[in-house]
């Protein structure tokens, strides 16, 4: 079995200054790297404003909201150049709107059960999971070690990766979705995200450059295959990799969460699983607790996404409501081609 992954703890809330000490810190960075950026090639993206190529994927620059500037291109570049991983890390890794809060608080909830009991003080009761889990694109490469604590996100496509990630052999846990569903949530997301005094984002626009892949962190089937295609070529060097599937976690939420537990070394006894403890775990990390939590939990400063934004339905197959059969047409098109041969079950 694989050695067990070190305790983690949420990460303190910023402070005022703290948030201001890190704005001036990107400042820096995003100033460090405008020669690499300013090369790169440019297209035009949903909201009318602009993505760059990098190493295949498309991501904004920058600032890019409210002041804000997580995953831009220069995070992706910081990451690459300061990030060091410590073979013990474990990574969860994701397409934005595949389920990446989902999988933080399980894996949170499983790698600290024994610190934490279930009851009203765990935090994931009155903590978001993203500020239980840190993105590396957007925390921990600021080489904060209180951020950098053994369990991390990231939305980085596997070929751009940290090289000390995979040099170190590091367990990587990616979650994947069907793609209509991850669009139809992506365009909801951007359209909080840019807030109700700008034009909203029209969904023609929004299937046009999904299904062009021109968005910031890039295509999501190349996002996918990428992760997919380690999986299966890591697979003789004992599950370095692991594929987590939004619908059979929905489908059959005891048996993904029990391979989740085993994958970053902490799987669940025999006594454990008489106790319940896998479904107390299923509970406290449902849509609605975790939803609820995380609205109570919000934090008024500005700038500040608000916790809402990372919850809407939470369930499977909501794209039908919202896409035209043309639309599905192409999008389930594009999925068979790009998935082809990778056995992908969506
Ligand atoms: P919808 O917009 O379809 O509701 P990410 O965490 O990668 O940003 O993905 C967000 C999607 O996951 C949203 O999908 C959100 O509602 C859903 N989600 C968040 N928490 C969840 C949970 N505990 N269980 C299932 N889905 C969840």
């Amino acid at each position: 079995m694989l050695s067990p992954i070190a305790f983690y703890s949420p990460i303190a809330i910023a402070t005022e200054d703290e948030e201001k000490a890190r704005k001036a810190k990107m400042s820096i960075i995003i100033e460090r790297y405008k020669d690499r950026v300013s090369v790169l090639h440019k297209h035009k993206t949903w909201n009318n404003t602009h993505v760059y190529k990098y190493e295949g994927f498309w991501y904004h620059r920058g600032f890019w909201y409210q002041s804000n500037a997580s995953f831009s291109i220069e995070a992706v570049m910081a990451s690459q150049d300061g990030f060091q991983a410590q073979p013990t890390d474990v990574f969860l890794a994701s397409h934005p709107k595949s389920g990446t809060t989902w999988l933080k608080a399980l894996a949170f909830a499983i790698a600290n059960r024994t610190k934490f009991n279930f009851g009203p003080n765990h935090p994931l009761r009155t903590i978001c999971p993203h500020d239980c889990v840190p993105f590396i694109e957007s925390e921990a490469f600021l080489n904060n070690p209180s951020y950098a604590n053994g369990l991390m996100a990231t939305h980085i496509p596997y070929t751009s990766l940290p090289k000390s990630i995979i040099s170190c052999g590091c367990r990587i846990v990616y979650i994947c979705r069907d793609p209509k569903d991850v669009l139809i949530s992506s365009w909801h997301f951007m359209n909080k995200l840019i807030g109700n005094e700008s034009t909203p984002i029209k969904l023609e626009d929004a299937f046009e450059y999904f299904s062009k892949g021109i968005i910031t962190n890039g295509s999501f089937w190349d996002n996918v295959v990428g992760y997919r295609k380690a999986s299966l070529e890591r697979r003789g060097r004992p599950d370095t990799v692991l594929f987590l599937v939004y619908e059979e976690m929905k489908k059959d939420p005891k048996n993904e969460v029990k391979k989740l537990a085993k994958f970053i070394g902490h799987p669940f006894t025999k006594e454990e699983e008489a106790k319940r403890v896998v479904e107390e775990i299923i509970e406290l990390c449902s849509f609605e607790k975790l939803s609820n939590a995380s609205t109570n939990a919000n934090d008024e400063r500005e700038d500040t996404l608000s916790n809402e934004i990372f919850f809407r339905k939470g369930i499977v197959g909501d794209s039908v409501n919202h896409l035209t059969p043309e639309m599905i047409q192409i999008l389930d098109r594009i999925t068979r081609q790009k998935y082809e041969g990778l056995d992908i079950p969506i």
